[in-house]
């Protein structure tokens, strides 16, 4: 039933061959598409990862060939030997690339069979994720998903060979190590040979990239997998990749230039875009002021405007009690948008309490230029008009006003301006804005734990200008760091690292870490900085992010070839999974709960 390959040898993939190939003999190998009978002559469509040739197989011509091909079923493993002949008239299919030309098949092999696939293998199916991360393999075999991964691999590709010529070595770091920490839980693995102890897999490399760089290095890159256990959303996964940078007697210019010059490679040699160097920057309080997020999307303008000084003492209470308890009050112009019902509005209202706002003042501004507005009561002629200038409103416009903290104000209306920019169709994928934000402050109060954290990481140098706020006033010093941002989406972060263990150690205490607490986590890395570490700094971009926009996929998932769900399972593999009470005993470990 099922033919051997034999000494049979592929000449061409399927997706290859064209009119230029007409009167050649071929051997072709693949998988069945679709299989269709036309009263006595069999066409079969066979499908690589190249494209779909069309196999014709005529019982006269060939009665042996036909009769296989009678047998033949969807997703079928078959290989074809015949001559290559131009479609007849009538027959052509100018969308496909092997769409002038068929096989005339002599012979014909079933190298193996196959079950009814749970799906059909084509683009745009529609099947729940869950099945079709189940059956990843066969997902896998569906062209856009074999062009994302294709991709992939060329942009890994440019990516070495850009930073090979910039003067950078790959080096491998562990990934059984401590706890690099970048914000999110480790996930840890138990060590056998030493019981009660447990290895950290990376964050990211860090630390052993900081130590290259005292190792003299100079210039380091690596394509790596890292790990955090964080909640998951539509651009995170637990296990993803990076291209991860670090070099050494650099400024934020050079890293910047840099990386600004492989990005705009990998444009380049991919969806053939010349991108425009330098990249636009600004601060991040610039980008909180502008767009109310640190990773704003650039395609389209809709900025917010501060009216705090205009409403501090107007009659609307909301606005002056948010003032005068220190907040803000902030507005977004949706151009055009009076037009929105009651209930689209009720509905941005909801989506901005999510991010802590207790409401959404609106203004639907009327054709003679009058505010129709529930709040339109409470503000003066004056006030009225310096805050239509300060909105730059024009007739259709909608004002919807955030009183509330600078934190939540600024964070609702951000958040609010990425989803109007969706609704209205002001961004488009195949646009490719980019911006770096600069100039991050190097701390952030946290509340619950009483303590300063690092808003990058506890590794970042501040501003030279703003060391000296480190004994007053910390929570005002600024970062060497800097993120580039890709219409809306944080693809890679970075900063200068402090490459002196006074001021290593004046950090961790700034952050409540203890001189004990610092020696025990990351006494290798201070050691290290007292002997002889060079000025460095470097940067990390989420490949599997610049991916996903770079194909336009609306899920991480689609340019990841086994990924998990967002519960941070693999349906495929069935991981994580029960181990046995005997592995558990032999690795010191009790379990607090039963596995169902
Ligand atoms: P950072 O934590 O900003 O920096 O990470 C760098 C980039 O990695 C991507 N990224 C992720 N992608 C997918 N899933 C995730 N869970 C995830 N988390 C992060 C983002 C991000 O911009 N060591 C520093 C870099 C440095 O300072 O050099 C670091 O890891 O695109
Ligand atoms: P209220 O006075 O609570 O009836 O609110 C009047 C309008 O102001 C409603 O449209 C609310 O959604 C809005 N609103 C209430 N609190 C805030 C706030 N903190 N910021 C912006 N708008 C608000």
């Amino acid at each position: 039933m099922i033919d051997i390959l034999g000494n049979w040898k592929r000449s061409h993939f399927c997706g290859s061959i064209t009119a230029a190939d007409i009167g050649k003999e071929v051997c072709l190998m693949g998988w069945v598409q679709r299989r269709r009978d036309h009263g006595g002559l069999i066409f079969i469509d066979l499908r690589d990862r190249q494209g779909i040739a069309q196999l014709a197989l005529d019982p006269d011509r060939d009665p042996e060939a036909h009769a296989k091909a009678e047998r033949v079923r969807n997703e079928f493993v078959v290989a074809a030997r015949g001559i290559v002949s131009a479609r007849p008239e009538g027959t052509v299919n100018p969308k496909m690339t092997t769409g002038e030309v068929e096989v005339e098949v002599k012979e014909l092999r079933i190298l193996n069979g196959a079950e009814t696939p749970p799906f059909m293998i084509e683009d745009n199916v529609d099947v729940a994720e869950n099945i079709r991360l189940k059956h990843r393999y066969l997902d896998l075999r569906r062209p856009n998903l074999q062009s994302n991964l294709i991709l992939r691999h060329k942009v890994a590709q440019i990516v070495r060979n850009y930073l090979n010529d910039s003067g950078f070595i790959e080096v491998e770091t562990p990934v059984l190590t401590k706890s690099t920490p970048e914000g999110a839980r480790d996930y840890l693995v138990p060590s056998r040979v030493n019981p009660g102890m447990f290895y950290a897999l990376p964050q990211s490399p860090q630390l052993f990239k900081q130590l290259l760089m005292v190792s003299g290095f100079d210039r380091y890159y690596q394509i790596v997998k890292c790990f955090r256990d964080e909640d998951l959303r539509a651009d995170r996964q637990p296990e993803f990749t990076q291209i991860d940078c670090e070099l050494s007697f650099v400024d934020r210019q050079d890293i910047m230039d840099v990386m600004e010059g492989m990005i705009a490679t990998v444009f380049r040699d991919t969806l053939g875009i010349e991108l425009n160097l330098p990249m636009p920057r600004i601060t991040y309080t610039e980008a909180m002021a502008r767009f109310g997020v640190d990773n704003p999307d650039m395609r389209f303008d809709l900025e917010l405007v501060e009216i705090s000084n205009i409403v501090k003492d107007c009659g609307f209470k909301v606005f002056a009690d948010a003032v005068k308890k220190g907040g803000i009050v902030k507005l977004l112009n949706a151009k055009q948008c009076a037009s929105f019902s009651r209930k689209e509005i009720d509905d941005l209202t909801d989506f901005v309490k999510v991010y802590g706002a207790k409401g959404l003042a609106y203004v639907k501004v009327q054709e003679d230029g009058s505010w129709q507005s529930p709040i339109a009561k409470f503000f003066t002629d004056k006030e009225i008009a310096l805050i239509d200038e300060a909105a730059d409103s024009e007739p259709g416009d909608l004002l919807l006003f955030a009183a509330d903290t600078y934190k939540v104000a600024n964070e609702s209306l951000g958040r609010l301006r990425g989803l109007l920019g969706q609704k209205l169709e002001l961004a488009r994928k195949d646009d490719f804005r980019f911006v770096w934000v600069t100039d991050f402050p190097l701390l952030e109060w946290d509340g619950e734990a009483r303590r300063h954290v690092a808003v990058h990481h506890p590794f970042t140098a501040p501003l030279d200008e703003d060391i000296a706020l480190l004994e007053g006033d910390p929570g005002s010093a600024r970062a060497k760091a800097y993120d580039l941002v890709l219409n809306g989406s944080e693809i890679g972060g970075g900063s200068i690292r402090i490459h002196n263990s006074e001021v290593q150690n004046k950090m961790f205490s700034l952050m409540g870490i203890t001189a004990e607490e610092a020696e025990k986590k990351f006494g290798f890395l201070l050691e290290a900085l007292s002997f002889g570490a060079p000025p460095h700094g470097g940067i990390a971009f989420g490949l599997d992010r610049l991916m996903m926009i770079l194909t336009g996929s609306d899920s991480i998932r689609d340019v990841i070839a086994f990924p998990k769900t967002q519960k941070a399972t693999c349906l495929l593999s069935e991981a994580p999974g029960a181990v046995d009470d005997k592995q558990l005993r032999e690795l010191s470990i009790r379990r607090a709960v039963r596995n169902k």
